[in-house]
């Protein structure tokens, strides 16, 4: 065997000449500052462990495990994950043996050059198998391409979720599947709820970015449930989505996953909606939201969500 590393590939730059309007002013700077702090947790495999043995850590991976039995299909061919960060989700996926390909997508420099390819190292990637991308997904430049769209606490940083799940539907294979993780609030929280948090100040914010800023700074919407719900049917998705209540705890185990397995059959295509006992504080990624492009790509739909269809004419 000869003593080289797989080859890595060189990053992908999808905002070459293009500006993304979609995306809040200065929100990617706020990232980049936690993703320098995490170059430091990422340091050796000792951290690395660390990290993927976290409460929210752990909870996600087990979505994302979870999620091939919505889907009927374990991950395979091609896989995008948008919002990557890390990539940690990506590096474990490039692993698996059906997979071939998975695009490790971000729209901060410092997550893709730098912090990518450490976390790759020290959690034994297959970098061949991995194409770092400096991306949003909200332009997304595939079409018809990739087999499933991976979003790990991700999608809640859309500014217009719209947009973004039209972008993730453009660029899945008819048939394909988006997974994603994300936090998620119940349907009766008003307005003036939702304002006031996007609003309020991060009580993070110094420690994570070493100066005071308020949620909506980096682009962190907590969007209710509905508001996926639509968005996604607006995409053209199907859309199944499993809110999961841990009774206040977030502690995250595998057991409430499994019991959710047996009382429910937790089998493909169920609908299982489950909100969090504590609405006041929910916990991070209480939803796990799965989407399907239609086999026939959703071409017959002429729902009016969709914005398809008809225009006004003059007489
Ligand atoms: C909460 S972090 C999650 C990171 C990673 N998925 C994980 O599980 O650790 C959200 C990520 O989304 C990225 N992000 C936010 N808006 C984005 C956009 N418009 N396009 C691409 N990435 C974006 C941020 O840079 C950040 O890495």
């Amino acid at each position: 065997m000869p003593d080289t590393a797989p080859e890595t590939l060189p990053v992908l730059n999808w905002l070459e000449g293009r500006h993304d309007v979609y995306s809040r002013e200065g929100a990617a700077d706020l990232q980049s500052s936690i993703h320098r702090g995490l170059m430091n947790t990422f340091k050796d495999e000792a951290g690395a462990a660390a990290f993927l043995a976290s409460d929210r850590s752990h909870w996600r991976q087990q979505a994302i495990i979870k999620s091939q039995f919505v889907m009927g299909k374990t991950f395979a061919g091609s896989i995008l994950e948008i919002g990557a960060g890390t990539g940690w989700c990506s590096s474990l996926l490039s692993t698996l043996a059906q997979v071939d390909r998975v695009y490790c997508s971000d729209y901060d420099r410092t997550a893709v050059e730098t912090l990518m390819p450490q976390v790759q190292k020290v959690l034994h990637a297959v970098p061949g198998k991995i194409q770092r991308v400096y991306g949003s997904f909200n332009s997304i430049p595939m079409e018809n391409e990739v087999d499933t769209v991976v979003s790990i606490g991700a999608l809640h940083h859309s500014e217009n979720l719209y947009v973004t799940l039209s972008e993730c539907f453009k660029a899945l294979k008819p048939g394909g599947w988006l997974v994603a993780s994300e936090p998620t609030y119940p349907d009766t929280e008003t307005n003036k709820q939702i304002a006031a948090r996007y609003k309020k100040e991060d009580p993070a914010s110094v420690k994570k970015y070493g100066k005071v800023t308020r949620h909506e700074d980096n682009s962190d919407h907590y969007y209710r449930l509905s508001e996926f719900i639509a968005a996604a049917h607006s995409a053209k998705f199907d859309v199944f989505p499993f809110i999961f209540d841990l009774t206040g705890s977030r502690h995250a185990d595998d057991r409430t996953l499994s019991e959710r397995k047996t009382a429910t059959g937790f089998l493909a295509n169920v609908l299982y909606p489950y909100f969090a006992k504590n609405p006041v504080n929910p916990m991070f990624d209480t939803l796990l939201l799965v989407l399907q492009k239609p086999v026939n790509g959703g071409d017959d739909l002429h729902h009016v969500l969709s914005g398809a269809g008809r225009s006004w004419k003059s007489v």
